[in-house]
């Protein structure tokens, strides 16, 4: 394992119907002001905005809306909202959503609070914000895990990137199965598969022999293979989706990386695919993974071969670690055509792209199992088309 130093700031309230009682809870320690920030419009069509709105009413607040938050959220939507909490004296943002409204609200609690542009501040100065505007997140869409770690992911339009930024840690997250229930299916399932993503990632970083944090990690694997296939079977199964909102937790608060150098090679591919195309995250990355993992099979051979093992119970009898590794890129291809995910680009409906300038523009990560190169992240579009 490698050096490392943990905390983890976030509190977190987990189950089924404690959303009001945690809100309220919570809500006694901020300010009158708050920021109450949305995505497109499900929140209204669910009655959770109704629910929210009639708590912070009984909190005695000030609510002003920060609403249309897209998936993908754009730097031009962040500066919308910082905006709002300048003008209205915000003492707390609370964000109501899924990865894009929790993401998009890490940067305008920092934003707000600096007099110089946070993407420069990060990407030209490489310092990060120290000052934020405390924050709670109501978590209605689930994989991401992105309301239990400070970086966001956000669209730079006039840049053509999307990219990191580093961002507040949420002081408290909401999980409660009943405020996701709504969430369509293919977004249940295409948001699991992020979180199956990200435990992947995570895996394939350095140190390369398996330590605490792998066995941890591919036990959630399984866990999150298992509760997709169970909420296939029953929609309406929410122990078998509570499972997996605890899972997309587990995947991005750190746990799994303690003593790694981690990887996500694939996210920072998906990231500029998204920046081009706007398209769903999971989805990009369930046409992307196998396609990449056939590429590194003889670079990442013995973390493939252990996964085929421990995760997907391939019967190592009479194998050697290459067929192994083989057999676990078929089989992680057959479970996503399994679970309905695209396994094309053009099933995506994405039918016209400049690989190259995707390529070009992609972050290649130190960490990888196999260095890429730019001609070979291009190749990997390609054969994804
Ligand atoms: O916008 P509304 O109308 O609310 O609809 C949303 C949206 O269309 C809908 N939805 C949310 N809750 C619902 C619901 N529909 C019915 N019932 C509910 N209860 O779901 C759709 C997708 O929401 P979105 O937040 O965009 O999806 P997701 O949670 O997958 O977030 C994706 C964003 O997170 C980033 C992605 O790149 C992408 O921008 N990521 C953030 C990460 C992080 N910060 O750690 C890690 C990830 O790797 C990822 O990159
Ligand atoms: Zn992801």
């Amino acid at each position: 394992m490698n050096k490392f130093t943990y905390q983890y700031p976030v509190k977190v309230h987990f189950g089924e119907q404690i959303a009001k009682s945690s809100l309220l809870a919570e809500l006694d320690k901020y300010g009158k002001n708050i920021l109450l920030a949305y995505g497109g419009g499900s929140v209204k069509r669910t009655g959770i905005y109704d629910e929210i709105i009639s708590i912070l009413r009984e909190a005695g607040k000030t609510v002003t809306e920060f609403s249309g938050i897209m998936s993908n959220p754009t730097y031009k939507k962040v500066q919308e909202g910082v905006t709002l909490v300048r003008k209205n004296n915000i003492d707390f943002i609370l964000a109501v959503g899924g990865g894009s409204v929790i993401d998009c609200c890490k940067i305008v609690s920092a934003q707000a609070k600096l007099d110089e542009d946070i993407w420069e501040l990060e990407y030209s100065k490489y310092r990060l914000p120290t000052e934020f505007i405390p924050m709670g997140a109501v978590v209605t869409a689930f994989g991401t895990g992105a309301e239990q770690n400070c970086g966001a992911v956000i669209t730079h339009e006039e840049k053509l990137l999307k990219s990191a930024l580093f961002g507040a840690f949420y002081d408290f997250a909401i999980l409660d199965v009943d405020y996701t229930m709504t969430m369509p299916l293919k977004q249940v399932i295409s948001g699991a598969f992020d979180s199956l993503s990200h435990s992947m990632e995570t895996y394939m970083g350095t140190p390369r022999e398996v330590n605490l944090s792998d066995e941890i990690n591919e036990a959630t694997q399984r866990n999150i293979i298992r509760n997709i296939r169970a909420t296939l079977k029953n929609p309406d199964d929410k122990k078998a989706r509570s499972e997996l909102i605890w899972a997309a937790a587990l995947a991005e608060n750190g746990m799994l990386k303690i003593g790694k150098t981690i990887d996500f090679q694939c996210h920072m591919i998906e990231h500029q695919l998204g920046a081009y195309t706007d398209c769903n995250h999971g989805q990009g990355l369930a046409v992307l993974h196998p396609v990449l993992y056939r590429h590194m099979i003889p670079q990442a051979s013995k973390q493939f071969s252990r996964l085929a093992v421990e995760v997907w119970g391939i019967n190592p009898d009479e194998k050697t670690e290459e067929d192994l590794a083989n057999i676990f890129v078929d089989t992680l291809a057959d479970f996503i055509k399994e679970i309905g995910l695209p396994t094309t680009f053009r099933e995506m409906g994405i039918t016209d792209i400049d690989c190259k300038a995707i390529a070009n523009s992609t972050m290649l990560m130190n960490g990888c199992c196999k260095k890429l190169t730019v001609e070979e992240i291009e190749e990997i579009l390609q054969e994804c088309m």
